[in-house]
C-alpha cells in the first residue's frame, strides 16, 4: 500500500479546473527543489516573443499531464482494470517527472550540449538526487521503474503508452495547454470525450472506440495547427537561432573572453563535456536571464550584442531559405562587416501530425471497429489518411540582423 496524504490536495489549474493529490509521494515530489525549479523553465521556449502571455512554466505542465494520467488509470475503467496499484503508481509519477531533465530554452540548448532532456530526466530520476530518495523511500526499486516508462522499457507497454505515444497524457495537456496560453484555440479538443471511448484490448494495446474517431481526428487536426502556429512560428525560430549564436560565441571565446559575473552562469555550457546535476540544476531562465543581463556589458562586441538582442527582442529577420536568398544575404552581411557564423542562420522545420507506423507500431493510434476489429487510425477516417498521404509540409527559412539593406 502506498501512503496517503492527510486529507486530498487540490492545485486550482485555468485547464483542468483541480489537480488532485492524495498519494505522499506525489505531494514529496512536488514539494521538492527539482520539481520546484520546473517554474523556472518555460513550457515554450522562445513562443513568448511572438505570444506574450505564454509565460506558462514546465512546472504546470508537468501537474497537468499527471492530472490527466491520474484519470485516465481511474475513469477509465478499461485502463483502471488492466493495472496494478504500483503500475498505477508508477505511471503517475512517470507523468509528473517525464520533463525534469528539461533545460532552459530546451530545444535550442539541447543543440549546445549535445545532450536531449530525456537523458537528463533519466539521470535526475536515478542518480542519487532528492527525487530518488523520495521514490526509493517510498518503495525500493521505484526509481528504476518511474525511469523505465520514460525511456520506453516498462515491462508493461501500456504505461509507456500512457504518457509517451501519439495519443498521450503529455500531448494531451500540452496542446490544451498552449493553446489556452498563447490565446489560440487551434490546439482545443475534446479531451472528455477521447477519455470516454479509451479501452484496453487483451494484449495491453490502448485502443479507442470507432464511435469517437472524430474527437480523435480533430485532436490531429489541433497538434497540426498548433505545430504551424505556434510551435515553428518563425519569430520564434528567430530567438532561438540567436540563443543558439550567442552560445556558439560564448564556446568559441572560451573563460578569458567574458567577465566573471557571467561565466559563473555559462561555465558548464563553455567547458563542454558531461555536465553535473549540480550545475544542471542552477542552469534555468532566471540564472540565464541575469547572465545575458551581464554579457550586454561584457568586452566582446559579438557577444554583447546577441544578448542584447535577446533581452530587448532586436530580433533577426527572415527569409524563405533558397540558394539565391542565401547567396544575396550572406553576401551583403559579410560586406557589411558580419561574422557569418553568429549572424546568419537556416533551419529547416518538418512536422507530421500523425505517423501511422514509427520503427516500433507502440506508438500508433488504433481503433477498434464495431466488429470488435482493431484497425490503424488512418484505416478508420479519411481525413487522417489524407492528412498522411497528401504533400508533406516543411518550412525552410534562413535568418539575419534586419538591420542590413539588401
Ligand atoms: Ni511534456
Amino acid at each position: 500500500m502506498f501512503a496517503r496524504t492527510d486529507e486530498e490536495k487540490v492545485l486550482r489549474d485555468p485547464v483542468h479546473g483541480y489537480i488532485h493529490v492524495s498519494l505522499q509521494v506525489v505531494w514529496d515530489v512536488i514539494n521538492s527543489a527539482w520539481f520546484q525549479r520546473l517554474r523556472r523553465i518555460r513550457q515554450l521556449g522562445g513562443a513568448y516573443v511572438v505570444y506574450h502571455c505564454a509565460e506558462h512554466s514546465r512546472f504546470e505542465h508537468s501537474l497537468g499531464v499527471y492530472e490527466i494520467v491520474r484519470r485516465m488509470v481511474t475513469e477509465v475503467r478499461d485502463i483502471a482494470e488492466a493495472l496494478n496499484e504500483r503500475e498505477k503508481v508508477t505511471v503517475m509519477l512517470a507523468a509528473l517527472l517525464h520533463d525534469i531533465g528539461h533545460g532552459p530554452y530546451s530545444h535550442a540548448l539541447e543543440g549546445v550540449t549535445d545532450t536531449s532532456h530525456e537523458e537528463f530526466t533519466c539521470r535526475i530520476i536515478e542518480e542519487d538526487t532528492e527525487i530518488t530518495f523520495i521514490l526509493e523511500n517510498c518503495s525500493t526499486g521505484l526509481s528504476k521503474e518511474v525511469a523505465d516508462v520514460i525511456r520506453h522499457k516498462s515491462a508493461n507497454p501500456l504505461l509507456t503508452q500512457l504518457i509517451s505515444s501519439q495519443l498521450d497524457a503529455d500531448r494531451f495537456d500540452y496542446l490544451l495547454r498552449d493553446a489556452y496560453f498563447t490565446g489560440t484555440t487551434y490546439g482545443e479538443y475534446d479531451l472528455e470525450r477521447i477519455l470516454r471511448i479509451m479501452r484496453v484490448t487483451d494484449h495491453n494495446q490502448l485502443v479507442v472506440k470507432e464511435s469517437g474517431v472524430y474527437a480523435v481526428e480533430n485532436y490531429i487536426m489541433a497538434r497540426y495547427h498548433m505545430y504551424w502556429q505556434v510551435y515553428y512560428h518563425p519569430v520564434a525560430r528567430s530567438y532561438e537561432c540567436i540563443l543558439h549564436m550567442l552560445f556558439t560565441r560564448l564556446k568559441d571565446m572560451g573563460k578569458d573572453g567574458i567577465q566573471e559575473r557571467a561565466y559563473s552562469v555559462f561555465a558548464p555550457l563553455i567547458h563542454g563535456g558531461t555536465i553535473s546535476l549540480d550545475d544542471y540544476f542552477k542552469m534555468d531562465e532566471y540564472t540565464f536571464g541575469y547572465g545575458f543581463q551581464c554579457l550586454c556589458e561584457c568586452d566582446d562586441p559579438i557577444a554583447a550584442d546577441l544578448a542584447g538582442r535577446l533581452r530587448d527582442r532586436r530580433l533577426f529577420t527572415y527569409a524563405d531559405s533558397s540558394p539565391q536568398t542565401n547567396r544575396r544575404i550572406r553576401d551583403r552581411l559579410k560586406k557589411e562587416g558580419y561574422d557569418l557564423r553568429y549572424y546568419w542562420g537556416r533551419d529547416e522545420v518538418k512536422q507530421s501530425p500523425y505517423v501511422p507506423y514509427g520503427s516500433d507500431h507502440s506508438g500508433s493510434i488504433f481503433v477498434r471497429g464495431k466488429d470488435g476489429r482493431t484497425m490503424e487510425l488512418s484505416n478508420a477516417s479519411n481525413i487522417v489518411y489524407s492528412l498522411i498521404h497528401g504533400p508533406g509540409k516543411d518550412d525552410n527559412k534562413v535568418f539575419y540582423p534586419q538591420e542590413i539593406h539588401l
